[in-house]
């Protein structure tokens, strides 16, 4: 029998998760059968111990889950507890592994994909809710020479720095206060998904500035626009970190890692 992953949401009618679990594992030559699943609203753990019970061995974890799925883990990798969130669990015995690949995501893909280094950069991160909190660690790794977080909430911004506690390259501010001009400016807020703008000046984008909006398959939201109207030319959403999470969680499980260049391309959706 072939080894069981799904995705887990709700709504999950829209996923791309099986399409692209199924693609990697046909280009791996990986016998395994994915599948999504959508959980009723307070039914999350009873499916998750179902899939289980049922011999599944890894499940992805989208929206309303995130926050869940890492209360459930049983061992909570780094990157997950500061999130305070999980996107991809493993079970092996009666353990529940979690961790959050969105981060390393997203980091794989600005540096990989559009080749744009983080080292050295200054780097604005707005939003400071769990799409944020999730880039934090991974983004520092990667050594910019200074990062941002701005929020609408003044008070989140400033908790997630004084949490990653990483000294004076990393600050927490509002909107209004955010100082000078960034190389790398990724909204990791939802704004987008109601049509709506953090209230950014369009000063903040640097000459040959990346303009990065997490949310995908949307074209220009209000963010790129500003973006594109204050001259930045290196716009993407978050297609590519939608696929290069997915990979590193099929690595995770498979202890092989797909490549992910032509699935980015045919799910990318022209951004004018
Ligand atoms: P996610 O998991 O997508 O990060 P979340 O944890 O609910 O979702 O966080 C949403 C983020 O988007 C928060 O940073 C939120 O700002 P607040 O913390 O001030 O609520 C931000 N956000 C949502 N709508 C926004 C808007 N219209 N303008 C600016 N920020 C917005």
């Amino acid at each position: 029998m072939s080894d069981h992953y799904a995705v887990i949401g709700s709504p999950i009618g829209h996923s791309k998760s099986p399409l692209i679990h199924g693609a990697f594992a046909t280009a791996t030559n990986q016998d395994l059968e994915y599948t999504a699943i959508e959980a009723p609203l307070d039914g999350f753990a009873a499916a998750v111990h179902a899939f289980r019970a049922n011999g599944g061995r890894g499940l992805n974890v989208t929206a309303p889950f995130k926050l869940q799925a890492f209360e459930l883990a049983t061992d909570k990798l780094e990157r997950a507890q500061l999130a305070g969130a999980a996107n991809a669990l493993k079970f092996e015995r009666d353990r529940i592994f979690a961790d959050n690949f969105d981060g390393v995501g997203l980091v794989n893909d600005i540096q990989r994909n559009l080749s744009v280094a983080l080292k050295g950069k200054r780097v604005l991160l707005l939003g400071a809710g769990g799409a944020a909190r999730g880039a934090l660690l991974p983004f520092l790794a990667e050594r910019p020479a200074e990062l941002a977080i701005a929020n609408r909430t003044v008070e989140k911004a400033q908790e997630l720095a004084r949490a990653v506690g990483a000294g004076s390259r990393i600050v927490g501010c509002g909107y209004r206060d955010i100082a000078g001009s960034f190389d790398i400016i990724v909204n990791a807020t939802s704004a987008s998904l109601k049509g709506e703008l953090p209230p950014i000046a369009p000063d903040v984008f640097a000459t040959d500035a990346l303009a990065y909006e997490l949310v995908y398959g949307k074209g220009l939201t209000p963010f790129l626009r500003l973006a594109q109207n204050a001259g930045v030319k290196r716009l993407a959403d978050g297609v590519g970190m939608l696929v290069e999470q997915a990979a590193e969680a099929f690595a995770w499980w498979r202890g092989v890692r797909p490549q992910t260049r032509t699935l980015i391309d045919k799910l990318t959706v022209s951004l004018t």
